[in-house]
């Protein structure tokens, strides 16, 4: 073992956080939110919970079609992908996902791009299911609007450059609203699997711009599909998950 790879054995203190990532801080924290789990189990230390609503729950916006193939098969893809490799190394599993992704430089290279986009994969779709539902959509509320007005200009503004940024984003990727630990958001596009939370930032909410979350109802028209996704947009998981950032709890 190298001496970056002991860097991996963490003090005792930290093994009641070591098995809950980023969503699952959130279920800590929340309670009351949709159940996306890190947790331990049989099958490898991630898990892929449930959806949290019917894949038919966000119609007519995201279709239930595009609803089951994106949780059942690519979630669980980079689940399953995320699993092997960690079942070959397994220091690196008792990392929290958010230290993981955050400490990727440290990660053997041989499998450091396996953990970023599955890793990545992983943290995004837990997020992404989190923070959506049905009968949802409509203004922000709450400190998140508060904070929307402060930091990107009003929600009608917000959403303009969000959605630019989400229709610039070349090829796969997402576009994510931060939020630092004082509460102030920005909003960043990254691509592929990548995910601010590399950076050691918290990650509020952000839409996945992958052909993946919207050809089959929107073919190649993105920008429809950005601007359809705030009718599912659930503020109250929103405002849930900002309180969590403002406890430290999500990063
Ligand atoms: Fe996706």
């Amino acid at each position: 073992m190298n001496a970056k790879v002991k860097r991996f054995v963490l003090e005792p203190g930290r093994r009641e956080m070591m098995l809950a990532g980023a969503a699952g801080l959130v279920l800590a924290a929340v309670g009351a939110m949709p159940r996306v789990s890190f947790a331990q189990t049989a099958g490898g230390p991630v898990s892929l919970a449930p959806l949290p609503y019917a894949p038919e729950a966000l119609e007519p916006h995201i279709d239930a079609q595009t609803m089951s193939l994106h949780h059942d098969k690519h979630h669980q893809a980079y689940v399953t992908n995320l699993n092997k490799a960690l079942s070959e190394h397994s220091q690196l599993a008792t990392l929290t996902l958010p230290e993981l992704l955050r400490r990727l430089p440290e990660v053997p290279e041989g499998v450091r791009n396996t953990i970023r986009n599955n890793g990545g994969g992983h943290a995004n779709h837990a997020m992404f299911w989190s923070i959506m539902g049905p009968n949802a959509g409509g203004t922000p509320t709450g400190a998140v609007a508060e904070a929307i007005t402060r930091d990107l200009g009003g929600f009608e503004d917000f959403k303009k450059t969000f959605n630019a940024a989400g229709t610039k984003q070349f090829g796969s990727g997402w576009v994510f609203v931060t939020a630092d630990k004082a509460g102030k958001l920005e909003i960043v596009a990254r691509p592929n699997q990548d995910t601010p939370l590399m950076e050691g930032k918290a990650v509020l909410m952000g839409n996945d711009v992958w052909e993946h979350a919207y050809y089959l109802k929107y073919q190649n028209r993105r920008a429809d599909y950005l601007a359809a996704w705030w009718n599912v947009v659930n503020w109250k998981a929103v405002n849930d998950r900002y309180a969590a950032i403002r406890r430290g709890e999500l990063i």
